[in-house]
């Protein structure tokens, strides 16, 4: 088991430890990435944005013709049911649905019963002494698909684009991957959205350039605005990162993390850590975690 002892998983209607949750080989999530998947944070005790992490992926569902199996009230219950049997107000939500057991093929009309599964556990992206001075980003040599060929804007299974890019950023001796799009735009990194402050104003890719339209993409923004600043969703090139101010990705996982380099070079000011817009931003984001949850109970 590679997880802490504390995780608990939701699986065919059972809370249990996580070495007892198991699912078949014949599940065309396993055989194909056949399935969706939602990563949330619990803050304070609460489910941070619940219902919006819950409506995205009822329409990647939808997107991808599985049904889920006691709608979307089932989903809820079963999240907030977990997060409370795991116990602990600070907490990471990963959420499956998986097109379920079918026959050897891709064919996903011979699967009849999706599996939903729920795990709560800790989660730990980058280094600890990194989320304050600024994590190390190489630029991929992958580049984001396009949306239709597997569409970013669905967190589908199909991860094996972000898996890629992220293995050749560690094997680069960097933390993380900066994936731009066929184009060569800025789409984001392996699981986070990517913004740059410039003179500042906040800007980041709209998810039409192969972003995953972030729940706490959307937050920052509103924060930022709620600060009077200025936001821009617009295209964004890898020299916008070059002359940026600051740099910070985005991310249920990942939370806020400012981004120290690009491809060896630092961004904003030289060795100044953590910049002032992007502190101001997080120090607010600790406050908005707390009045946009739903409580475990
Ligand atoms: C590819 C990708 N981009 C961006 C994000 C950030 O989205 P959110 O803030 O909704 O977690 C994620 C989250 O997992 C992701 O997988």
């Amino acid at each position: 088991m590679t997880q802490e002892d504390r995780t608990k998983v939701w699986i065919e209607g059972r809370i249990v430890e996580a070495a007892e949750a198991k699912i078949s080989v014949f599940d065309h999530g396993l055989l194909y990435g056949d399935g969706l998947f939602e990563g949330m944070r619990v803050y304070g005790g609460s489910v941070f944005r619940l219902d919006d992490h819950l409506r995205r992926f009822e329409r990647g569902a939808r997107a991808l013709g599985i049904p889920i199996p006691g709608g979307r009230d089932g989903l809820r219950q079963i999240v907030l049911d977990t997060a409370r049997a795991y116990g602990e107000d600070e907490a990471y939500i990963r959420l499956l649905l998986t097109r379920g057991q079918g026959a050897l093929g891709v064919d996903p009309t011979t699967c009849v019963d999706p599996q939903r599964i729920c795990i709560v556990t800790r989660i730990a992206l980058y280094p600890e002494e990194k989320l304050s001075r600024g994590i190390d980003m190489v630029t991929s040599s992958y580049r984001r698909p396009a949306p239709d060929a597997v569409d970013p804007a669905t967190k589908s299974l199909n991860y094996l684009n972000s898996v890629l890019a992220k293995r050749e950023a560690r094997l680069r001796g960097a933390d993380e991957a900066l994936i731009l799009n066929a184009r060569g735009a800025v789409a984001e990194a392996s699981v986070a959205n990517v913004f740059v402050c410039r003179d500042g104003t906040l800007m980041t890719p709209p998810s039409s350039e192969g972003a995953l339209p972030g729940i706490t993409r959307a937050s920052v923004l509103e924060i930022a605005e709620g600060l009077g600043l200025e936001t821009r969703e617009c295209p964004l090139g890898r020299m916008d990162l070059f002359s940026a101010d600051e740099v910070f990705l985005t991310g249920s996982g990942a939370r806020i993390v400012p981004v120290a380099t690009l491809d060896g070079e630092c961004l904003g000011e030289k060795d100044k850590g953590m910049g002032p817009l992007t502190r101001r931003i997080l120090d607010a984001f600790a406050d908005f975690v707390l009045e946009h949850g739903t409580p475990i109970g």
